[in-house]
This record gives C-alpha cells, sequence and structure tokens, in this order.
C-alpha cells in the first residue's frame, strides 16, 4: 500500500490529523491497535478549548457536540469551603470552553471519516516503522493482530500513537531528551447517574486534597478526587468515595451535593513528561506521544489536536508549494505552546492538591496562589487565557 502520510493511532491527534489532511488534499491511512468499539468507549477527556469547538464546526463535526455539548463561560475554584466564580468569557473577550466528551469526540470523527471514503484500519498488530532517515519510510503491520505482515510506504511517518506507542521509541535515544516529573498523587474517577449538583466545573483544594466535579450529561456526573496513585480500586466503596466528595465539595451555605448509583470508576497516576525534538527525519510525533500533561486543567486532548494543527500546515504547504520549512519548524514551535501548557498543567495541580512532601510553607503558598486569582485581575485572567487556550504562536 502506498499512501502520502502513514499514521499510526486513531486518538484524537491521529483521527483529527486524517481530517485535516484531506481537507488540504492529502491522502492518509490511519492505523489503530484498539479495535472501533474500545476507541469509543474509554473514557478520557471531557473539556474542549474554544478553539476546538470551532475547529469541530469547520471540519463539519459540530452538530452533534453544539446539541449535547454543554458550554460553559466559567468554572468555580473551591478553597477553605467557600467558591469563587471564575468568569472565563468575561476575562477573555468571550471565550468559551464545551464539555464534550473525548469518546463522543473521536466517534464523530471516525464515523464522518469512514463515511467519506477515509481507511482507519482497527485491531492491528506488529506495527513498526523503519526507513525515516531516508525518503522512503514505511509502516509494517499486521491486520487483525496476526495476519500476513503488510506495508504502507509513504512520504512521512506520523506517531500519534499515544505514550506507549513505537513512535516516540523510533526517535533514536541518543536524538531525543526527556524531561519527566511524577506527581505523588493520581485521580480516582467516577461516573455516577445522578442529576447535576452545580451549573458548572469545580476545581476544589480542601482538607484531604483536591476534588473536581464535572459532567457528562444532565443525568450522568463525572467527577474526580485525589488518591495515592499505587492505591487498588477495590479499598474505594462507593460510600468511601461519597464521604470523599462530600469532604472536599462541602460549603458552609447550605449545598449539597447529590449522589447516584457509581456506574464506572478506577484510578490514573499523574505525571509531565516532555520530549524533545518531536521530530526525527520522515517521523514527526504528536499528542501523548510527545508530551503528557497532568489533567488538572484539562489539557491534554487540546493540546494533541494543537499540535496537529501545526503539522497539517506544514504538510499541506510542502504538497502545495514544495515548502520543507513550515516541517522543519514544526518541533520549535509546538514545543512553545506544549511547555506552557505543562507549565499551566502543573501550576494547576500544585496548586490544587495537597502534597504531603511539601513543607506547611509551600502549602500555605499555594492558598495565597489561590486567593491571588480571586483578588487579582492579571493573576485571574491568566489562569482564564490558559484554561480557555492560548492563541496560536
Ligand atoms: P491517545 O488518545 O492515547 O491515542 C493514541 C492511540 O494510538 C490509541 O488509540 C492507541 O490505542 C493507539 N496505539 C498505541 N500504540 C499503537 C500501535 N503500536 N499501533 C497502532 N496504534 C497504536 N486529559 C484531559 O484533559 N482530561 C482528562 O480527564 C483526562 N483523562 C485521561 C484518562 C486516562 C486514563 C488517560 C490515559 C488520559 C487522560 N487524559 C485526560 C489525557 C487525554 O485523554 C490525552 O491527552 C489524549 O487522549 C491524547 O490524544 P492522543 O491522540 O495523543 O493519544
Ligand atoms: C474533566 C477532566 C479534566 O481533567 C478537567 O480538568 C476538567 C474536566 C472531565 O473529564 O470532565
Amino acid at each position: 500500500m502506498r499512501v502520502q502520510v502513514g499514521i499510526i493511532g486513531a486518538g484524537p491527534a491521529g483521527l483529527f490529523l486524517a481530517h485535516l489532511l484531506h481537507r488540504a488534499g492529502i491522502g492518509a491511512v490511519v492505523l489503530e491497535s484498539r479495535s472501533r468499539h474500545e476507541v469509543e468507549e474509554t473514557v478520557r477527556a471531557g473539556v474542549l478549548e474554544h478553539w476546538v469547538v470551532e475547529l469541530m464546526q469547520q471540519l463539519g463535526l459540530g452538530e452533534r457536540m453544539l446539541r449535547e455539548g454543554h458550554v460553559h463561560d466559567g468554572i468555580t475554584l473551591q478553597w477553605n469551603r467557600a467558591r469563587h466564580h471564575l468568569d472565563i468569557a468575561g476575562l477573555t473577550g468571550g471565550k468559551r470552553i464545551m464539555v464534550y466528551p473525548q469518546q463522543e469526540v473521536l466517534k464523530d470523527l471516525i464515523a464522518h471519516r469512514l463515511a467519506h471514503g477515509g481507511e482507519i484500519i482497527f485491531e492491528v498488530g506488529g506495527t513498526s516503522i523503519r526507513g525515516i532517515d531516508g525518503d522512503h519510510p514505511a509502516i509494517d503491520f499486521r491486520r487483525d493482530g496476526n495476519g500476513p505482515a503488510e506495508t504502507i510506504e509513504c512520504d512521512y511517518v506520523v506517531g500519534a500513537d499515544g505514550f506507549h506507542g513505537p513512535g516516540r521509541q523510533t526517535i533514536p535515544a541518543a536524538r531525543r531528551s526527556e524531561y519527566h516529573k511524577v506527581y505523588p498523587f493520581g485521580w480516582l474517577g467516577i461516573l455516577a447517574r445522578a442529576p447535576r449538583s452545580w451549573h458548572e466545573l469545580i476545581y476544589t483544594h480542601q482538607q484531604d486534597g483536591f476534588a473536581l466535579l464535572s459532567t457528562r450529561s444532565p443525568e450522568l456526573q463525572r467527577m474526580y478526587i485525589q488518591c495515592d496513585p499505587n492505591d487498588d480500586i477495590a479499598n474505594w466503596s462507593d460510600g468511601r468515595i461519597w464521604e470523599q466528595f462530600h469532604a472536599r465539595l462541602g460549603t458552609d451555605d447550605g449545598w449539597s451535593l447529590t449522589e447516584g448509583p457509581i456506574v464506572q470508576k478506577g484510578i490514573i497516576p499523574l505525571r509531565s513528561f516532555v520530549c524533545e525534538p518531536m521530530q526525527f527525519g520522515r517521523l514527526y510525533i504528536a499528542g501523548d506521544a510527545a508530551h503528557i500533561v497532568p489533567p488538572t486543567g484539562a489539557k491534554g486532548l487540546n493540546l494533541a489536536v494543537a499540535d496537529v494543527v501545526v503539522l497539517a500546515r506544514a504538510l499541506a504547504e510542502r504538497y502545495r508549494a514544495g515548502r520543507v520549512d513550515l516541517l522543519e519548524r514544526y518541533s520549535a514551535v509546538c514545543l512553545r505552546r506544549v511547555w506552557k501548557a505543562e507549565r499551566f498543567s502543573w501550576y494547576m495541580t500544585t496548586m490544587l492538591h495537597r502534597n504531603e512532601n511539601e513543607s506547611d510553607f509551600e502549602q500555605r503558598i499555594h492558598f495565597a496562589d489561590l486567593d491571588l486569582v480571586r483578588t487579582s485581575r492579571a493573576s485571574a485572567v491568566s489562569l482564564a487565557e490558559n484554561y480557555v487556550g492560548l492563541p496560536f504562536d
């Protein structure tokens, strides 16, 4: 098989890229190791930055999002049992975020691409990349996990294959630098069949630490609490989970949290990670393959899409005008945004979580940071601009 661009991974990075390339008249095939069902059912991120919402609409993918998603003008920050509304739209000249779950975005991207003749091959195995330091890179793979060996020959390979995929590992270790930070806490996430308890997302730092109240629909709520990243979910009965949500979200003004049956629960570790550069020869890496942010602030999915917007533009110029300068600058341009998202996610994470390894002094500083957002317009604008999505450089 021969195609202009071979993409590994049908997550947000790979699928948005396939759409953007199609719009630019560039041929691409997407290889995905999981089944379509698994890709479409995995519960992950929930918040779309304002420009991702616009991009979905430009790609003709906005219809269900506008019907089922929820536009939010702001978020609530809570500490010392008191709430503070951050008026994101007011602070950013009218920009708003959309709560529309990652798996719904993926369903829309997959259905639309397949309906318009796009090729996404699910359940591939043995994916490996070769020839990236020459002009004829290729991807070897097997259909259905262990079918006969097949090859996609292409001009460029894109590793949009997440943190554990082969993309990043194909860059020789001596030619990349990796920057890591592991946090001493994880998130316990639940989906609860309950009505909404509050009109917007609440990020709270209280008593035993962080909690986040988010939503999926009027009947289904997505919520997280900080926990030990090595804890076993079996140690968390539904009763214990609700007790912690009540403690961390409690206020003194009579508000109450509405409980409901927990239909899904799991624990994820929190880490920050960046790989530099995001390119080697004819291989480009994008999204979680190149960087991870802790989820506080909801940057992971949005950053993955930002990478492929830059990459798609560069590839379009390469095929339209034969220019390679944008491709050469891909990594440097992306990394400027990546490090700002890393900074913001780290700031939100350290400010909002209780870290037993920190001194009392450092813990007090986090509350000063929160109070600064309440009292300083400059601090509030900074948080709001980062949350809603920074402009492209
Ligand atoms: P991915 O979505 O990981 O997609 C990569 C794809 O590549 C996967 O489908 C994978 O199956 C495929 N793949 C891997 N190896 C191969 C191979 N060898 N061959 C073919 N295909 C391969 N972000 C937030 O903002 N908020 C959240 O609440 C949040 N929660 C998260 C919870 C979990 C459990 C995880 C893992 C991530 C979470 N994130 C969250 C982060 C966000 O979901 C990611 O940043 C986003 O999915 C990145 O998109 P991506 O396309 O780069 O990678
Ligand atoms: C959600 C996840 C986040 O990481 C976040 O900061 C806000 C919302 C969510 O899953 O809804």
